[in-house]
């Protein structure tokens, strides 16, 4: 295996991948922060073995990588989601049977054998692939991949933050038909004794349970914030301003009162052609942005959705400013 070979074979799969994703117009920005990680490594590369047996978190813990396991539960989906959908869908794509990109498709991938998808692994991982899936493992190779793996294919830095991590597999579980369970009491118990500083940053609420109707939070909503939420969360996929172009998904100028998923020039999925044609209002709109794949099973919008009633309202709102005919909402 020459070193040359792969490097060209990888700059072919890239240029695939991002052909097949149709990110070009969003790569280019994109790209830069997958090379240029945004913070360097505080620690040399460490290497880590041992991590398929039982005493993993042990390894783990004994080679200075932090235990995600108890920060799981209250990871933070949504910031998850976003993380992953800047630093890892260039390369993966994320919806039940997506094709493979520079990297496997990840849909389902906790909870089953390592690297034994329908891709052609590097034989870096080959070795690797012993046992699913799990907490411990996914850990030590999101922190580093080349660490964990050297010469892997995945040109990524890694995850240092724990925090992030935690968030970012909290997201990963949830893209799965039944997910994988949460760690149980005992794992988390056993996770933090071997941790000595144990950092659970979890003082953030997780979105409340039950929520009002959206059309109560309009009074309430806060143009300025959904405008930022759309900013951090959309701007990636789509542009906002009149006549903008599409990029991975169509422009949202005057969306509301506009004719759904017919912007012209788009190529949308066929997943969400049965609902295209009614003219957006606010509750479709509300019930498309709070769970895209629940609305559009098989979209390609790859979003996890807006969970929390009022950020959606906020956005909404936002939306609707975003307008030459701002529509009256409730
Ligand atoms: C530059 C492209 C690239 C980026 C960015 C990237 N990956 Fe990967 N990923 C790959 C490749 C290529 C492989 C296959 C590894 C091999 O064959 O060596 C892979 C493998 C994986 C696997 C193993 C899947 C399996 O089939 O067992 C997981 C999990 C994964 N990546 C998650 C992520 C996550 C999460 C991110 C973002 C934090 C990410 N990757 C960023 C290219 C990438
Ligand atoms: C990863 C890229 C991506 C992200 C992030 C994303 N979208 Fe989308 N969006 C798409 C794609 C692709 C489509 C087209 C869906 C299809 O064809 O299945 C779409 C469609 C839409 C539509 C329907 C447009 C029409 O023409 O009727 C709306 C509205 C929308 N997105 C709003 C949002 C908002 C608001 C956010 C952030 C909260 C967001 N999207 C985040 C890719 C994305």
């Amino acid at each position: 295996m020459s070193g040359k070979g792969k490097d060209s074979l990888l700059g072919n799969k890239i240029a695939a991948g991002l052909l097949t994703a149709g990110l070009i117009f969003w790569g280019a920005n994109r790209i830069a922060s997958i090379v240029v990680p945004d913070e360097a490594p505080k620690t040399p590369a460490i290497k880590i073995t041992g991590l398929q047996t039982a005493a993993a978190p042990v390894a783990a813990a004994a080679a200075g990588l932090e235990s995600i396991i108890p920060l799981i539960a209250t990871g933070d989906v949504a910031k998850g989601a976003a993380f992953v959908q800047q630093q890892c869908a260039a390369c993966h794509t994320l919806t039940p049977g997506g094709a493979a990109g520079v990297g496997p498709n990840l849909y389902g991938f906790m909870g089953t054998p390592m690297f034994s998808g329908s891709f052609a692994y590097s034989d870096a991982v080959k070795d690797k692939a012993k046992g699913n899936w799990n907490y411990d493992n996914i850990n030590a190779w999101l922190a580093a991949p080349m660490s964990f793996a050297p010469g892997t294919g995945m040109s990524y830095a890694g995850i240092k933050n724990v925090q992030t991590r935690a968030d970012v597999v909290a997201y990963l579980r949830t893209l799965a038909a039944t997910p994988v369970p949460l760690p149980a009491a005992d794992e988390i118990k056993a996770a933090t004794a071997a941790a000595a500083p144990a950092t659970p940053a979890a003082a953030g609420a997780p979105a409340a349970e039950t929520e009002p109707s959206i059309d109560t939070l309009f009074a309430t909503a806060d143009i300025a914030k959904g405008k930022a939420l759309v900013m951090q969360q959309c701007a990636a996929c789509h542009t906002l301003a009149k006549g903008g172009a599409a990029g991975v998904g169509p422009n949202l100028y005057g969306i509301i009162g506009a004719k759904a998923f017919s912007a012209p020039g788009f190529s949308y999925s066929a997943a969400v052609k049965s609902k295209a044609g009614a003219a957006w209002t606010d509750d479709t709109l509300s019930a498309w942005l709070e769970n895209p794949m629940g609305y559009a099973p098989g979209t390609m919008m790859a979003y996890p959705g807006i969970k929390n009633a009022q950020a959606r309202a906020n956005v909404i709102a936002y939306l609707n400013s975003n307008s030459d005919t701002p529509e009256k909402l409730p």
